[in-house]
């Protein structure tokens, strides 16, 4: 996860957050301790695309309230984007989050970052609420988005049915509590 992280951000977020910061938030975010304690976070799930042995994307959600879920991270190397992989993603959180009874979820992406919101917006999220949030000293715009977890799933998949994947391999993992939900289609 972190070589996508790595690999992603600078295309993603040149003109947004400077280098420096970037450097800074990668190097805390993604160290071994961050990413152990946010997979160990109660609520928290990863659902990770994987090809050819290769983490090619993942996306993290988590459990905000018995009704919402937040999308936290979510990212796809850059050579694998436009592909359908990012819906995916989403599509395998939706699934899941269905099934539990939660209602909604919601996403912060930076204001600024165009390519993100047109995705989100795509993947029928709704209503942006512009805020901002200091990072490690740096004044961030963001706008959060939401949507409701009911309705059509993105990929073409029917409610209740498992997100699958052909030739690549869509994994997830629910990692919260003492639950272990590993599967894999
Ligand atoms: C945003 C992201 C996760 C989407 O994943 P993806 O696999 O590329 O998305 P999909 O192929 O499922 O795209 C679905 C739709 O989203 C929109 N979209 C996705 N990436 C886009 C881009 N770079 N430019 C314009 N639209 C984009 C398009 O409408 C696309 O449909 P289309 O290709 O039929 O036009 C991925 O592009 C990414 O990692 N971007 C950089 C990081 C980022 O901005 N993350 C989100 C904010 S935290």
């Amino acid at each position: 996860m972190e070589t996508v992280a790595r690999a992603t951000w600078g295309v993603a977020y040149a003109g947004i957050i400077p280098d420096e910061v970037q450097r800074r938030l990668l190097d805390s975010w993604y160290s071994l301790q961050s990413l152990s304690r946010a997979l160990a976070t109660n609520g928290s799930s990863f659902f990770v695309a994987e090809s050819g042995g290769e983490v090619i994307g993942f996306a993290q959600f988590v459990r905000r309230s018995s009704e919402s879920v937040e999308l936290t991270r979510i990212y796809v190397l850059p050579d694998r984007q436009r592909s359908g992989i990012g819906m995916r993603l989403l599509d395998a959180g939706l699934a899941e989050f269905r099934e539990e009874g939660l209602k909604q979820v919601t996403v912060q992406v930076e204001r600024d970052n165009r390519n993100g919101r047109r995705f989100y917006e795509r993947a029928g999220f709704a209503d942006p609420r512009e805020l901002s949030h200091d990072v490690q000293g740096f004044g961030l715009a963001l706008v959060e988005y939401r949507r409701p977890i009911l309705g059509r799933l993105l990929s073409g998949l029917a409610m209740g049915e498992s997100p699958r994947w052909h030739e690549n391999r869509l994994w997830f993992s629910d990692w919260g509590g003492a639950r272990d939900r590993s599967r894999r289609p």
